[in-house]
């Protein structure tokens, strides 16, 4: 397994990549409202990325082998669809949770992640899921520095979910993220501490846990892409890139947008804030 380290000159050229994708998601938040279809939003998306920020979607015509080309400029999950939704007519509804995940490619480097949205006012449980989702995908960010090991990030995200009654997709991981979509290493959403590959300084990879409400247990539609939740379930997932530095992590894909860390999160795990005189 090589899993790429990145130089200072990347690293760099990955916090601007990372930045772009979360201020995507801030250009979208005030349109995510009952009525929208996700096909506006991927349109509006689409214009920021290449119109505004000079750059790519990096998930338009994107093909895995063995799959068609992904045809759309950001994935929009809604419900029980668990990822790589494919944006449609449909308008979106009062109570209804969304994932929105963009990738924008700047200057040929990948800055990738999600959030999610409730459509008006969500139900409590769907509150919950939202938000325990969120706090499993900090669990993962807070275990990242060097001499951790991937095992200690699927783990603490596993216990967390699973305590809170819910089940974690095992089919889809994080991945390192640069000059390519994905690349090593993949990052498990469960495991064992002590186990897998040992982190190092200068590597970067997503955190995007997928958990659902009921059974873990997925399919795929015939579309080819949208994968949903096999008990029709309800499913959310966050992503963020994040960089191993030599005393911890650094979060890449934030921006004045970007919710809060939960309380748990210590302050000083984030690189200092710059002392203005
Ligand atoms: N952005 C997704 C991820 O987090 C991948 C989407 S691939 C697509 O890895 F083709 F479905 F867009
Ligand atoms: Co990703
Ligand atoms: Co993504």
């Amino acid at each position: 397994m090589t899993i790429p380290l990145k130089t200072g000159a990347e690293i760099e050229a990955m916090r601007t990549a990372c930045r772009l994708a979360s201020e995507v998601l801030d250009v979208l938040t005030p349109f995510v409202k009952p009525g929208v279809t996700t096909l506006e939003l991927d349109r509006i998306a689409h214009d920021h990325m290449t119109r505004v920020q000079g750059g790519v979607p990096a998930t338009l015509g994107y093909q895995p082998p063995g799959y068609p080309p992904f045809p759309a400029s950001i994935c929009t999950s809604v419900n029980h669809q668990v990822c790589h939704g494919i944006p449609n007519e449909r308008p979106l509804k009062n109570g209804d949770i969304v994932n929105i995940d963009v990738t924008v490619i700047k200057d040929g480097w990948h800055g990738d992640n999600s959030r999610m949205f409730v459509v008006g006012e969500g139900s409590i449980a769907a509150r919950r899921l939202c938000q325990v989702t969120y706090e499993a995908m900090w669990k993962g960010i807070v275990k990242v520095r060097p001499g951790a090991r991937l095992g200690d990030i699927g783990h603490a995200i596993q216990s967390f979910a699973e305590a809170a009654g819910y089940s974690v997709v095992r089919e889809f991981c994080g991945h390192g993220v640069g000059r390519k979509f994905h690349e090593e290493p993949q990052v498990l959403h469960y495991g064992r501490p002590g186990t897998l590959e040992e982190l190092k300084p200068g590597m970067i990879f997503t955190i995007e846990p997928m958990i659902n409400m009921g059974r873990r247990e997925i399919r795929e539609l015939g579309d080819g892409w949208t994968i949903v939740t096999r008990d029709r379930s309800l499913s959310a997932q966050w992503e963020h890139t994040v960089l191993v530095t030599e005393t911890g992590y650094e979060v890449l894909t934030l921006s004045a947008g970007s919710p809060p860390p939960p309380a748990f999160v210590q302050a000083s795990a984030q690189p200092p804030a710059p002392v203005t005189v």
